[in-house]
């Protein structure tokens, strides 16, 4: 099921869009709050509205008040250009005026993923507290197969309930990440799928076709936030 689903020509113009969307967000939250919570996506389609953040949105947002978390990450040093961290340092955190503080990397140089899941989880604690995460706005991607963060579809990350962030392994280079669970997840107050390329078309139309009551086969299809849930597609993506 895919409801609230805006197509753009290209990814330009989604990021644009995104770019726009996340400003009443971010300002609500800092308003509200006095800060806001911001779970980036990897992958590589949101590094155009990151760039857009960090060039024609750099004297627009209140970056001393926004803090940064990963929904997932490839199990690599920071310095290796598969590190979700890295692709956002590169392309905004390194450009904008943001505390170092703000920033909550997902460690992974532990010698145990099982260690760095735990320590994320106690970075998140320290920072929401103990009632679960609700990000003010969680960024997600989709896969060709249906995976978001690092979800993907079997895998009995799926099914857990209780732990925040756990260490998965995936049919995916690297194969050894960190994801968020779908609770935390789906506390978030805010939602935007960034959905790019015909090679996702396939997927994206079968979860259009699913049932809104049904069990999503797909993992993307399991985010039901209790907060707005904005599909961002381009074209390529949306089909006809
Ligand atoms: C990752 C991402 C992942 C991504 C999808 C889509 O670590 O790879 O978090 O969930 O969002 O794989 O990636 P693209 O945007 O590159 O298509």
């Amino acid at each position: 099921m895919i409801e609230d689903a805006r197509i753009f020509p290209d990814v330009h113009l989604l990021s644009q869009a995104a770019a726009h969307e996340s400003v009443s967000v971010i300002e609500a939250a800092a308003r509200e709050k006095g800060l806001c919570s911001i779970c980036l996506s990897g992958g590589t389609t949101p590094a155009k509205l990151y760039t857009l953040w960090a060039t024609a949105y750099r004297d627009k947002l209140p970056w001393n008040q926004i803090h940064f978390f990963w929904g997932d990450e490839r199990y690599v040093s920071p310095e290796n250009s598969l590190s979700n961290y890295r692709m956002a340092l590169g392309t905004m955190l390194c450009l904008l005026p943001i505390p170092a503080q703000n920033v909550h990397r997902m460690p992974t140089t532990l010698p145990l993923p099982e260690d760095a899941a735990e320590k994320y989880e106690a970075v998140l604690r320290e920072f929401f507290g103990k009632q679960p995460p609700a990000f003010d706005l969680l960024l997600l991607g989709v896969g060709e197969e249906g995976h978001t963060a690092s979800l993907f579809p079997g895998s009995p990350a799926l099914n857990e309930n209780k732990r925040w962030v756990v260490p998965v392994r995936v049919p995916a280079e690297p194969p050894q990440r960190l994801t968020l669970t779908l609770p935390v997840l789906n506390r978030s107050r805010n939602v935007f799928f960034l959905v790019a390329g015909a090679n996702k078309r396939q997927v994206i139309e079968a979860l259009r076709k699913e049932p809104a009551e049904s069990v999503s086969a797909y993992p993307a299809g399991r985010i039901r936030p209790q907060g707005r849930l904005t599909w961002l597609l381009d074209q390529a993506a949306a089909g006809s």
